[in-house]
């Protein structure tokens, strides 16, 4: 019955499932195309966002990833497509997406303390006029303390190496108390203890129910992170869980001849070998 009133409306059972899809997801991305010029830096692509899950974002350098982040987010403008937060429009749900931008496009010329950067989170709750209370201070420092960074809550942001300024966007993400948390790049230029601290915080929002996902490069690391993994080569390659779409095929097509036939056939391996791990578990 429902799918012959479904056709009556002239909507496929694909399209209807694909509708619940779109409502249930943390983020749906349909038909994104994305140019800066003549080309397009990200051509038609589609993404669900698994809820509760952690999710690769992987692509040789170039390949559209942070423009189609930041095109889903509204910070680029696209040329066409449609992305829903949490089944509705990005404007209603923004107050539910914590975004950590690549390092290299922010730039702290100017004076600011570590906690204020923090508490820049709150500011959703904060409003404009309403006074930071020592409640606001606390909440602040708990989100310094759980990245590992309370003992410089009052230095200069711009006064931190890389990796430590990329622990604080970290904890100003977790002040916002978002439910979906999109980090471009999270681990570049960042020494093993600060890539483990930030790993572990990201497992622990998992755990909370939180959705995350991540910009990631290194691609030893895929299957030991991430759940799931998104392929982008300005096309979408693949989409699924690691098993199944962190294969040698998948990485060959979205990366050509830039890796190694030895490379890629040894990470597709691992990620095979990690499945039966977990299934052995
Ligand atoms: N502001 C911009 N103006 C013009 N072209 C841009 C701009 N930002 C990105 N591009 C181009 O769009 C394409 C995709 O860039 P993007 O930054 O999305 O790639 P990426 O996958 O995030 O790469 P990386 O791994 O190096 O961060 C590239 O060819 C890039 O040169
Ligand atoms: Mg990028």
């Amino acid at each position: 019955m429902t799918v012959v009133l479904a056709r009556e409306n002239g909507i496929s059972p694909e399209q209807e499932a694909d509708a619940a899809r779109i409502a249930n997801a943390p983020l749906t991305i349909r038909g994104l195309t994305v140019s800066y010029g003549d080309k397009p830096a990200v051509f038609s692509v589609d993404m669900t966002v698994e809820a509760g899950k952690m999710t690769a974002i992987v692509g040789p350098n170039g390949a559209g990833k942070s423009t189609m982040l930041k095109a889903a987010l509204g910070i680029v403008p696209a040329l066409s497509g449609r992305v829903n937060v949490f089944g509705a429009a990005l404007e209603t749900q923004r107050g539910r997406i914590a975004y950590v931008p690549q390092r290299a496009s922010v730039d702290w010329d100017f004076p600011t303390r570590v906690i204020d950067v923090v508490m820049m989170g709150l500011y959703r709750e904060l409003g404009l006029l309403k006074r930071i209370t020592g409640a606001h201070r606390a909440a602040a420092r708990t989100c310094l303390e759980r990245v590992g960074m309370a003992d410089f809550a009052t230095r200069q942001i711009g006064q931190l190496s890389g990796g430590q300024q990329q622990r604080v966007f970290l904890a100003r993400a977790l002040a916002q108390g978002a439910d979906l948390y999109v980090l471009d790049e999270p681990f570049a230029g960042v020494d093993a203890a600060t890539e483990k601290a930030i790993i572990s915080v990201l497992k622990q929002l998992r755990e909370e129910g939180k959705t995350v996902v991540v910009v990631h490069h290194d691609l030893a690391t895929v299957a030991d992170y991430f759940d799931n993994v998104f392929l982008i080569n300005t096309r979408k390659i693949a989409e699924g869980p690691v098993q199944t779409a962190f294969t040698a095929e998948t990485l060959q097509a979205a990366y050509g001849g830039r890796l190694a036939t030895a490379q890629v056939d040894q990470l597709g391996a691992a990620a095979a070998l990690h499945t039966s791990q977990v299934g052995a578990t």
